[in-house]
């Protein structure tokens, strides 16, 4: 069965205190995670190696960077590369999250350089697409999805495609209390995983996870996740609140 995955996505959020209060409230709800499923904390930099620390005796708990540099290295003040994720043991990373591309112009070509240094060193890009609210009232949404995965996406191979995580975040679903419908998940989903079949087959469109993300809680993920393309969720707010995620990791496939 595809990698059936609930990706916690802290942003800009809790103390070193909180944030440690926070995993280890998750933990301790010792949730077996099935061979297929994963839980993965996208926590800000300064918590990468204690957040490691706490998941490492977990099966299948992982950690993710929110982030990482387009350049390998040099005179980029205050930016993290991924060379530095991968000495410290990060092994995903998100890519091209909506709020970086509005508020730090991240372009599609950016983001493929991203995905292109984070598969140097094993580090699995959560690669993120999806369409803002006017394009949704256009109805362009599918094209519009289609162009970010070709741009950022499709200049890689089919063995490395294979270590692509994808999350489909409509913009107008992020932070706003407003979830896109079961249906128009599913579908949308399924046109992405349709876009990637006909670029590298069938069999690897089938392996490639993808999540949904915008205003996942506790009450809707079940349903969400038991879509047949919707593989888990990237989470935002409800992902601060330990007994929400909690249940939206029991909510998995
Ligand atoms: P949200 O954020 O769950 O708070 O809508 C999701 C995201 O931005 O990844």
């Amino acid at each position: 069965m595809r990698k059936q995955i609930a990706a916690a996505n802290w942003k800009m959020n809790l103390s070193y205190q909180e944030a440690e209060t926070l995993l280890d409230e998750i933990l301790e709800a010792d949730i077996r995670l099935e061979f297929h499923q994963m839980a993965i904390f996208a926590v800000p930099f300064p918590y990468l190696i204690m957040s490691r620390s706490e998941v490492e005796d977990e099966m299948n708990y992982e950690v993710a960077a929110q982030n990482c540099h387009h350049k390998k290295s040099g005179a980029y003040t205050g930016e993290v590369s991924v060379d530095m994720l991968h000495s410290i043991g990060v092994n995903y990373c998100i890519v091209g999250h909506s709020e970086r591309r509005e508020y730090n112009a991240e372009t599609n070509a950016m983001l493929a350089d991203k995905v292109n240094l984070c598969l140097e060193k094993a580090i699995t890009p959560i690669f993120c697409c999806g369409e803002p609210l006017e394009i949704r009232e256009a109805g362009t949404q599918n094209n519009f999805v289609a162009q970010q995965l070709k741009e950022s996406l499709f200049h890689l191979s089919a063995v490395e495609i294979k270590n692509i995580i994808i999350a489909y975040e409509p913009i107008w679903a992020i932070g706003t209390g407003k979830t896109a419908s079961t249906a128009q998940a599913q579908e949308i989903h399924h046109y992405l995983r349709s876009v990637i079949a006909g670029k590298y087959g069938a069999d690897i469109a089938n392996e490639i996870p993808i999540l949904y993300g915008g205003s996942v809680k506790a009450g809707n993920a079940k349903e969400l996740f038991a879509s047949p393309d919707v593989d888990g969720g990237l989470v935002g707010g409800a992902s601060l609140i330990a007994d929400d995620f909690i249940e939206i990791i029991k909510a998995l496939k």
